[in-house]
Formats: C-alpha cells, sequence, structure tokens
C-alpha cells in the first residue's frame, strides 16, 4: 500500500510509515496537475497546509481512503468532495494546541508592547522611548472567539497575566467555560463591546468566514487590539485596515492571512500598527513532531482498521 506525502513533514512520520510496512513517496512541492496524474496509485495522502486538496484531485483519486492533515485545520481540503467519495478526512487537532496558544500569547504581548517595532527602531539606530508607551495587560479584558484547545489554553495563560477573560462559544457551557477562567457571553455583541483585546480561535468555515467585519469593528471599544492566530479570511482585511486608519482600532497582531503567502505590497500588513507573522502558530519543533507522529500512527491505525482517530 503506497502513501503520498506533499508537503514537508518531520522524518519521523515517513519512518513510522515504513515501519509499518507502507511504501511512502514524499514529494513536497509537487504541482496539482502531478498530484492529479499520480494520486491514483495511493491509498492515503498526508499533506500540512500546503497542498489544496481539491475535488478534481479528489476525483482522480479512486484508490484513496485516507486524507491525513498533519495539523489542525482542514480548510484546505474539500471535505465534502472527500466524503461524497467515501474518503476519510483526518486530522490532528491536540499537536498545534500549546505552540499556538503560546504563538498568540506573544502577539498579545508583542502588540501590547509594541515590541517589534521598537526593535526595528532601535536596529536603524534610534532611541525612542516615548514613541513606544504601550499598555499592560493586567487589568484588561480579552474577548475570546472559539473556546476550543486553543482558546482554551490562550484563556488560561490570560488569567496569568491578571487579565479579565470572557469568551464567546455556542457549543461551550458556561460551567465548563469557568473551568479555564472564562466567563462565557451569550452574544458576540457583548465580546464587542467589552474587550480591551479580541482573539479568534475558530475554524475557517462557511459560518466564519468574514465574521469580524466593517460592523463588527464598530462595535467594538475605541482602542481595541484584535489577534488573529487562527485562520486568515474570519476577519475581513479591508475593514481592519480602515478601522486602524481610522483610529478606532489600536492595533492587528495576525499571523494568518486570506491569501498565503499574502501579496508582497498588502496595505494592511505594511501598516505600522500591524505586526504580523507567517503563520508561525504551530511552527516549534515540538508541534511539528507531535503532528507528524500523531497522523503517521492515526494512518496506520486506520489502514490496518485498528481504530479511527481525529476525523
Ligand atoms: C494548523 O491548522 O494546524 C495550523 O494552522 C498550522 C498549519 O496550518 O500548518
Amino acid at each position: 500500500m503506497k502513501i503520498l506525502i506533499t508537503d514537508p513533514i518531520e522524518e519521523s512520520c515517513v519512518n513510522i510509515l515504513k515501519s509499518e510496512g507502507f511504501t511512502v513517496d514524499l514529494k513536497p512541492g509537487i504541482t496539482k496537475d502531478e498530484i492529479k496524474r499520480i494520486i491514483n496509485d495511493y491509498v492515503a495522502l498526508i499533506v500540512r497546509s500546503g497542498t489544496r486538496v481539491t475535488a478534481d484531485i479528489i476525483n482522480e483519486a479512486k484508490n484513496l481512503k485516507i486524507i491525513g492533515r498533519a495539523g489542525a485545520g482542514v480548510d484546505n481540503i474539500d471535505v465534502d468532495a472527500a466524503t461524497r467519495r467515501g474518503i476519510i478526512v483526518m486530522n490532528t487537532p491536540g499537536g498545534n494546541t500549546i505552540s499556538t496558544a503560546e504563538h498568540t500569547m506573544s502577539l498579545i504581548l508583542a502588540l501590547a508592547r509594541n515590541i517589534p517595532q521598537a526593535c526595528e527602531d532601535l536596529k536603524s539606530g534610534n532611541w525612542n522611548r516615548k514613541k513606544f508607551i504601550g499598555v499592560e495587560l493586567y487589568g484588561k479584558t480579552i474577548g475570546i472567539i472559539g473556546l476550543g484547545r486553543i482558546g482554551r489554553e490562550v484563556a488560561i495563560r490570560c488569567k496569568a497575566f491578571g487579565m479579565n477573560v470572557i469568551g464567546y462559544d455556542p457549543v461551550v457551557s458556561s460551567e465548563v467555560a469557568r473551568k479555564f477562567g472564562v466567563e462565557l457571553v451569550a452574544e458576540l455583541d457583548e465580546i464587542y463591546r467589552r474587550s480591551d483585546f479580541i482573539t479568534v480561535h475558530v475554524p475557517l468555515n462557511e459560518e466564519t468566514r468574514g465574521m469580524i467585519g466593517k460592523n463588527e469593528l464598530l462595535k467594538c471599544k475605541r482602542g481595541v487590539r484584535i489577534i488573529n492566530c487562527a485562520r486568515g479570511g474570519i476577519i475581513d482585511e479591508m475593514a481592519l485596515l480602515e478601522a486602524i486608519e481610522s483610529g478606532h482600532v489600536a492595533g492587528a497582531a495576525l499571523d494568518v492571512f486570506s491569501e498565503e503567502p499574502p501579496p508582497k505590497d498588502h496595505p494592511l500588513i505594511k501598516h505600522p500598527k500591524v505586526i504580523v507573522t507567517p503563520h508561525l502558530g504551530a511552527a516549534t519543533e515540538e508541534a511539528q513532531e507531535k503532528v507528524a507522529v500523531q497522523i503517521a500512527q492515526q494512518i496506520v491505525d486506520a489502514l490496518k482498521e485498528r481504530a479511527i482517530v481525529g476525523a
């Protein structure tokens, strides 16, 4: 049985699959046409976020049983097309949690204290202390949209900074939210109205695409700071730029973009009040190792009919 991997992945993934008797073809950077040409030879396909597994690829994959995503988000996979063909789509939702929560905290702190801007300024030979006056996290309200694995870890860390943590998640109860130190609110509007910082931790799907647009930003407190380590496209980028330019939003920290890599002259990315990283939420040695091992083990278990996990 042959397994195709089309994005870079830790070696441990390949080693586990080979030790279980599978033939593995590692082809990072392969083109879509090439995938369509060869996919029929494989029972499983493993991707990270680089490969878009579209319906036309899936329709060529007559022998494919599983698409494995080494990571959490499956928005780069046409899950409906796979389901129609009886192909299982599985992810590794836990492997990235801590790394992404820690990256979110890094961005919250960097945004509050203007760290990237001050760093760049000092490296250019300046010594501007007044220009980079920031704000404390202590006593501020952070609104967490989405209280899944990552949102909860972010909540715990924000509590440690003395923040008042409120959260919105329609599938989480107040009791569960309280365990993570979060006051659950019933309406998103309350998050917008009360928060000094807003961080989103929801997947990108038809419900969440563009969920924070012009109207939502206008409902926010003046001076709010916005963080997105989830998916580009959840926050309308042009609306965010306008809100920052008008001074209504004090700044934003973004790890993800509606188009990745984004266009080089992206005005939001260039804005001095916006700090950015190139989708680094899960980019740690630990997270990459965890997702590589988890996806390999899950695929082995599923193909050997032991268990189906993360589907
Ligand atoms: C994920 O969904 O696992 C993270 O955003 C990292 C990634 O896309 O590789």
